[in-house]
């Protein structure tokens, strides 16, 4: 009895310590905790994987993190931390709160927060936006060419009705990123080389800010790597085309 009380304490202790975070928990921000504008970031915070209160990332923290819940790579994992970076200027770590600054990774035309111009909350998902950008999604598996035009309908949205819209060139591609992202993570049967992902997945994702476990979600392998995401990227952007027929 004692020794399995000791035994429970410690391991009770090793995950306090550890912190590390599991699929099984899951528990929303509490009123001390910071969240931002990167709906997979805020989840990873909700299951512990980041810590809790949204604060002061380190690299190992980061990469730790992506690992643990999505098998990113080390290379990619320090990649994105170097790049978070910029929103903490002369600092070495970065959070949930420092991403919300606009214009330096947070830009406006997102897919599921308001322009910056409309409301200065990058935060809180915004239902009729994300319809917009749903209305892209054709298909029960979303292809390549959905997350294009997802992108640039909602870009396309942003030049013509908000008149301080601005987009810097690092986010451009950094929004092209987040489509990648969101093919590669969400990937139909977790087969990555077909570039489908489950619409259901990426919407359980951005409604709930918890990973999709119970839609059958499994974590991505083999791991994603820097060079797949920037392979993807290239193909968001070479898949952005406008077409006068579908956006007019
Ligand atoms: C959005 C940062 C990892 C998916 C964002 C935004 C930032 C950001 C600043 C807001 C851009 C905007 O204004 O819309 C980061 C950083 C990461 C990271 C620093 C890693 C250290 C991920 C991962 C995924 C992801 C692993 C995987 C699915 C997205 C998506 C959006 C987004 C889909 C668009 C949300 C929207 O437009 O409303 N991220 N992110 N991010 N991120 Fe992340
Ligand atoms: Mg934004």
């Amino acid at each position: 009895m004692t020794k399995s009380i000791l035994t429970l304490t410690l391991v009770v202790l090793a995950g306090t310590v550890q912190g590390q975070g599991s699929y099984e928990t899951w528990h929303g921000p509490g009123p001390n905790d910071s969240r931002g504008p990167c709906p997979m970031l805020n989840t990873l915070s909700n299951h512990d994987f980041l810590p809790h209160d949204g604060r002061n990332f380190n690299l190992s923290t980061v990469k730790n993190a992506l690992k643990n819940a999505l098998n990113f790579s080390e290379d990619l994992g320090s990649f994105l931390h170097g790049q978070a970076l910029a929103t903490n200027p002369n600092g070495t770590t970065w959070g949930l709160d420092t991403l919300s600054t606009h214009n330096i990774l947070e830009h406006d035309a997102s897919l599921t927060r308001a322009d910056n111009f409309w409301s200065n909350d990058a935060v809180t998902f915004n239902a009729t936006v994300f319809n917009q950008t749903r209305s892209w999604w054709t298909a029960d598996l979303i292809d390549l060419q959905m997350v294009a035009n997802a992108r640039l309908g909602r870009l396309l949205d942003s030049a013509k009705y908000n008149r301080d819209f601005s987009i810097s060139d690092l986010a451009t591609s950094f929004s092209a990123g987040e489509g990648a992202a969101y093919l590669m993570v969400f990937a139909n049967n977790g087969n990555r080389s077909e570039g489908l992902s489950r619409k259901d997945l990426v919407t359980y994702l951005f409604e709930n800010e918890r990973l999709p476990l119970e839609l059958g979600w499994n974590t991505p392998s083999p791991a994603i790597t820097k060079e797949e995401l920037l392979t993807n990227i290239h193909r968001v952007v070479n898949a952005t085309v406008y077409k006068p027929e579908l956006f007019e």
